[in-house]
C-alpha cells in the first residue's frame, strides 16, 4: 500500500513526520508494511498533516491526523480506504480542490518532489525540450504572447523583461530566482520550492536558453530551511540526471544554478538590493535606471523573476502560450495562485483564474473567519498592501481592479481580519514595518516611518487629532513621491486604507493620553 504523508513545513510544524514514522512503524507490526511517499502539500493547510492512502477508488485522504490517531485508523482499516472520523474522501473530489484550476500547483502535492521520474511521469521536462528546439527569440515571444506576468508583485510582463536581457549583446548573462518571499501571509513560493523544485529549476533553464544566460542563482530566505534543502538536493538531481550542466538534454544549451541564503532582511526581497546581496554586499537599494535587464548582477544582463513567474514558464512552453493566455480577465491573463491566511477556518492555496473574487476567495474556499465572528477587512498584498472593507468584496482579482481601487494583488497573499481588529493599531503598523525594514538609503522611508508611527501614536490618543491626521497624509504623500523603492514607496497604502475606510478607528476613539 501507498501512503502520502506531506512533507512540506507546513505539515511538518504540525507533526506530519511524527505520523509519517508512525504510520510505517504501527502498519509493518501489523504485517501491512507500507510505502510511505513524502509528498508536497495540497495546500489545504487546515487539514494538515493531510495523509493519503491509494486506493482503487483515487487516493483517499484522512486528516488532521496526529500521531495518536494512527492505532485507530489502522483498526478501522484505512489502508484499504475504509471509513473513519478522519476520513475526508478522494482528494481530487474535494470541492475545494475540484473548483480550483492548477496550472502552476498542478503537480504540487501529487508527487514526491525529489523523484525525476514522478516529475517526467506528471508532464515534467515537456515544456524544456520544446524550448530546447526553439529558436530564442520565439520562446521570449511565446512567454510575451501568453500574457505572463511577473508574480513578485509589480506585475510587469515578462517576455518583456526577458526580451530586454535577450536583446543586449554581452556573453555574460543571469538569471535569478527571488525566492525571498517576505511579504506577511504569503507562503506560495515556499510551497513550490518544497513541493515542485524540477518545476522551478525547469522554469530557470528555460529563462537561460530563451536569454542567452549560463549561470542562475536562487535568492532564498534564510527562514525557509525546508526549502533551500530541497532546492539544494534538486540541483544534485538535475545535475546527475543532465537537466543542468553541459548540453542539457543532448542540447547547446550549457546551464548551472547556486543557491544562496538570505540573512533575514525583508528589502532583500527588492530585487537591486537582492542583487546587491547576491554579490555578498550589504543589501541596500540600487537606484534604478539601470534596470537590472540591463545592469544587473555583477553588473550585467540579468532576468530576475519571482519563483511563481518562472515556475509558470514550462507549462506555457509544454500546452503553448494561447492555452494560458485564454485564461483569466482583461490585462491579467492566466492563473495566480492565492494563499488565504490570517483569521481564516480554510486558510491555504486556491488557485484559479484571475477575476475570481475576493468574496469568493474568502467565503466559498476560506469559510469566513476562524473565530466565528464578521469579517472586518481584508489585507491583499502583503504587508504593503491595502485594507480592503467587506463592501469592496465583489472586487474581482485583476491587476488593474485592484490598481483602479487604490490596491494592489501584489504576491496573492490575502490575509483576513474579524471585528476586532483595530486599524489604527494596523496603520501604526504598516509604519514600525517600514522604520524596522527600511535600508536606509533614502530619507522620506528612513525617517518618514519613525515620525510615521509617532503622528499615529498622537492620533490615537486624541493630542491634537484633526492637525496630525492631516500632517500624516502630508506624510504620505512625501513618502509615496520621494521613495526611491517599493518599500517607502507603498507603506502609505495600507496607512491610507485604513484612514480612508475605518474613519472612525482613528477620529472616534477615545484617546489615551
Ligand atoms: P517595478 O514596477 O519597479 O518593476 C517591476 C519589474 O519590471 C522589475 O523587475 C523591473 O526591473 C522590471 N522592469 C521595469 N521596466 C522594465 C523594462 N523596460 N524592461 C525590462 N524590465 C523592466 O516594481 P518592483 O519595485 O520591482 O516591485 C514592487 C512590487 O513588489 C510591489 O508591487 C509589491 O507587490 C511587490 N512586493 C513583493 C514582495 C514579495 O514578498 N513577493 C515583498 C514586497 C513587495
Ligand atoms: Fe531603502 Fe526605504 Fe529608500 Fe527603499 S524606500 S531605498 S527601503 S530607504
Amino acid at each position: 500500500v501507498t501512503v502520502y504523508v506531506p512533507r512540506d513545513s507546513a505539515a511538518r510544524s504540525v507533526g506530519a513526520d511524527a505520523v509519517a514514522e508512525t504510520i510505517r512503524t504501527a502498519a509493518a507490526e501489523l504485517g501491512r508494511p507500507v510505502d510511505v511517499v513524502r509528498n508536497g502539500s495540497r495546500g489545504m493547510l487546515w487539514l494538515e498533516p493531510l495523509v493519503e492512502v491509494v486506493t482503487p477508488e483515487g487516493r483517499v485522504g484522512y486528516g488532521p491526523v496526529a500521531p495518536s490517531d494512527v492505532a485507530g485508523l489502522l483498526d478501522a482499516g484505512f489502508l484499504d480506504g475504509a471509513d473513519h472520523p478522519l476520513r475526508l474522501g478522494v482528494v481530487d473530489e474535494l470541492p475545494w480542490i475540484s473548483q480550483q484550476l492548477r496550472v502552476t500547483f498542478a503537480r504540487i502535492g501529487i508527487t514526491d518532489p525529489l523523484s525525476p521520474e514522478d516529475y517526467e511521469r506528471h508532464g515534467g521536462l515537456v515544456g524544456l525540450r520544446r524550448a530546447l528546439e526553439t529558436p530564442p527569440a520565439d520562446v521570449v515571444a511565446e512567454v510575451t504572447e501568453s500574457g505572463l506576468r511577473g508574480r513578485g508583485g509589480a506585475g510587469f510582463p515578462a517576455g518583456i523583461k526577458w526580451k530586454t536581457v535577450l536583446d543586449c549583446a554581452d556573453e555574460l548573462k543571469f538569471v535569478c530566482c527571488n525566492a525571498d518571499e517576505g511579504d506577511s501571509g504569503t507562503f506560495a513560493d515556499r510551497m513550490v520550492m518544497e513541493g515542485d523544485p524540477f518545476m522551478l529549476i525547469e522554469g530557470m533553464t528555460i529563462a537561460a536558453h530563451a536569454v542567452g544566460a549560463r549561470e542562475g542563482y536562487f535568492y532564498i530566505r534564510s527562514e525557509y530551511p525546508d526549502a533551500v534543502a530541497t532546492m539544494r538536493a534538486a540541483i544534485e538531481i538535475a545535475r546527475e540526471n543532465n537537466w543542468l550542466g553541459d548540453r542539457i538534454l543532448g542540447s547547446d544549451l550549457s546551464f548551472d544554478l547556486h543557491v544562496r541564503v538570505g540573512a533575514g532582511a525583508y528589502i532583500c526581497g527588492e530585487e537591486t538590493s537582492m542583487l546587491e546581496s547576491l554579490e555578498s554586499k550589504r543589501g541596500l537599494v540600487r537606484a534604478k535606471p539601470p534596470i537590472p535587464a540591463i545592469q544587473g548582477l555583477f553588473g550585467k544582463p540579468t532576468v530576475v523573476n519571482n519563483v511563481l513567474t518562472l515556475a509558470t514558464v514550462p507549462v506555457i512552453l509544454a500546452n503553448g502560450a494561447k492555452a494560458y493566455q485564454e485564461l483569466g480577465v482583461e490585462r491579467s491573463r492566466g492563473t495566480q495562485v492565492f494563499q488565504l491566511g490570517g483569521n481564516i477556518a480554510r486558510g491555504g492555496i486556491v488557485e484559479t483564474p484571475f477575476g475570481v473574487t475576493l468574496r469568493q476567495l474568502i467565503e466559498e474556499y476560506g469559510g469566513g473567519t476562524r473565530s466565528g465572528r464578521p469579517v472586518r477587512t481584508v489585507q491583499v498584498g502583503g504587508p504593503l498592501g491595502a485594507y480592503l472593507p467587506t463592501s469592496m468584496l465583489d472586487l474581482p482579482m485583476d491587476y488593474e481592479a485592484f490598481a483602479a481601487a487604490g490596491a494592489m494583488l501584489g504576491h496573492g497573499g490575502v490575509v483576513v481580519f474579524d471585528d476586532t481588529v483595530d486599524m489604527a493599531a494596523q496603520a501604526r503598523f504598516a509604519m514600525e514595518f517600514c522604520a524596522a525594514e527600511s535600508c536606509g538609503k533614502c530619507t522620506p522611508c528612513r525617517i518618514g516611518s519613525v515620525r510615521g508611527v509617532e503622528v499615529i501614536d498622537r492620533i490615537v490618543a486624541d493630542e491634537e487629532r484633526e492637525e496630525n491626521l492631516a500632517l500624516l497624509e502630508d506624510l504620505c504623500d512625501l513618502m509615496t513621491d520621494g521613495s526611491l523603492c517599493a518599500m517607502g514607496g507603498l507603506t502609505p497604502m495600507p496607512v491610507r486604507s485604513a484612514i480612508e475606510h475605518f474613519p472612525d478607528d482613528f477620529l472616534a476613539r477615545e484617546g489615551t493620553a
